[in-house]
């Protein structure tokens, strides 16, 4: 009888020892994508919801982006590495949530050409890391 009540706790242990999966990463990153997309439609369509709606999924998401645990676990090997990229990481994080609230911003003021650089600032973010830690 206790050994039956054991295992599903231990089961629930160790599920909540990995905090960070890849499945959970490749769903923020998509859902970045489509939330960077609708900021864009919103800016086509002139349509200031769209483009707050964007913002607050973009803000909400960028705060999980870490690396996985299968990343930090990996001690031995990376951990240099990976103290960089996480300082870069925090970084790229805290531009990308300070121009996310650029965009809603100046898009609400009537001034697409600060919302529209912001945007593209972020891409520029976004890309910063794809290009060097992608493969943490
Ligand atoms: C701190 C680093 C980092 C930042 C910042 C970042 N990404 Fe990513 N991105 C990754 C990594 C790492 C992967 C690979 C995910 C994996 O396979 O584990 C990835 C993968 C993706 C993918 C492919 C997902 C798939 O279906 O395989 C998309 C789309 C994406 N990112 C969009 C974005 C967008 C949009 C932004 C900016 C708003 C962004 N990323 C910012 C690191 C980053």
């Amino acid at each position: 009888m206790k050994r039956l009540l054991l295992i599903p706790m231990v089961i629930a242990t160790l599920s909540y020892a990995e905090g960070y999966k890849q499945v959970d990463r490749i769903l923020d990153m998509q859902n970045m994508a489509k939330a960077m997309e609708e900021i864009q439609t919103g800016f086509f369509y002139n349509n200031l919801d769209m483009v707050k709606d964007g913002v607050k999924v973009l803000k909400e998401t960028i705060v999980n982006i870490r690396p996985i645990d299968s990343e930090v676990n990996n001690k031995d090997i990376y951990e240099k590495w990976i103290n960089n990229s996480l300082k870069m990481t925090n970084k790229i994080k805290k531009k990308i949530t300070r121009k996310a609230v650029d965009i809603e911003d100046r898009f609400k003021v009537g001034d697409a050409v600060q919302a529209l650089q912001a945007y593209s600032k972020i891409t520029q973010q976004c890309m910063k890391c794809h290009i060097q830690i992608r493969k943490w």
